[in-house]
């Protein structure tokens, strides 16, 4: 399992101190949850902070955009230094022109979807993709209680992909734990995202070899 912390989640005042410590601890992916009050009810930062943590890590960057639109943003969110990044099927009538903006920067290209929305809506588009995150909280804050309820799209996802993508990945995103990590590895899950289980820990590296499903 690989393992992507967000960063929302850690304490924004020791901002350097707290991602060179996941990065010490093998972070695979740093993931960055961009928000703008629109799409989720909440504000996080944009591409100035983007460009700011990639000067200061040499973790990957897996830039999570919640905002409306996508496709006006994403040139700037790659120039700032994201080497994965995801958007809502949700957010945008312009699916199809995000993955190629996405694609022809070699970047990773991920879409993601929220609880409410169904698999059978996004089938279309995997054979595009890098990884495709399915959300296991509604999006807008860490901290939130996984909900159990998606475990059967992750698995119907994997079903689908295992044939017709091998190569998509799965990434889960919202309220992981060391315990229910065990679910979503046996479930095909390749990424796990987590922000209040890594920052919210008294040891981070314990926290995340917890995760990767390392037998210790
Ligand atoms: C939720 C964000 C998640 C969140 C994860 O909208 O996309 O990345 O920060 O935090 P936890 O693991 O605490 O749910
Ligand atoms: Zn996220």
């Amino acid at each position: 399992m690989r393992v992507a912390p967000s960063v929302i989640a850690a304490n924004f005042s020791k901002f350097q101190e707290e991602i060179k410590k996941v990065e010490e601890a093998s972070a695979d992916l740093l993931h960055l949850d961009v928000m703008d009050g629109v799409f989720v009810p909440n504000i996080t930062f944009g591409p100035l902070i983007v460009k700011a943590i990639n000067e200061i890590t040499d973790m990957e960057l897996d830039v999570h955009l919640m905002i409306v639109k996508p496709e006006k943003y994403l040139r700037q969110f790659i120039e700032a230094g994201a080497d994965w990044i995801s958007f809502h099927a949700e957010a945008t009538e312009k699916t199809d022109e995000c993955i190629k903006i996405i694609r022809e920067q070699n970047k990773k290209v991920g879409l993601a979807i929220s609880p409410p929305t169904p698999f059978d809506r996004v089938k279309k588009y995997v054979d595009k993709l890098d990884f495709i995150l399915i959300m296991t909280v509604n999006p807008g804050f860490y901290g939130q209680k996984f909900l159990p309820e998606i475990l059967k799209k992750i698995e119907q996802t994997r079903d689908w992909i295992v044939i017709h993508k091998p190569d998509c990945l799965i990434q889960v995103d919202g309220g992981i734990n060391s315990r229910n990590v065990v679910e979503l590895d046996r479930a095909g899950v390749d990424i796990v995202v987590a922000g209040a289980a890594v920052f919210k820990s008294d040891d981070y590296e314990k926290a995340i070899k917890d995760l990767k499903c390392l037998k210790v």
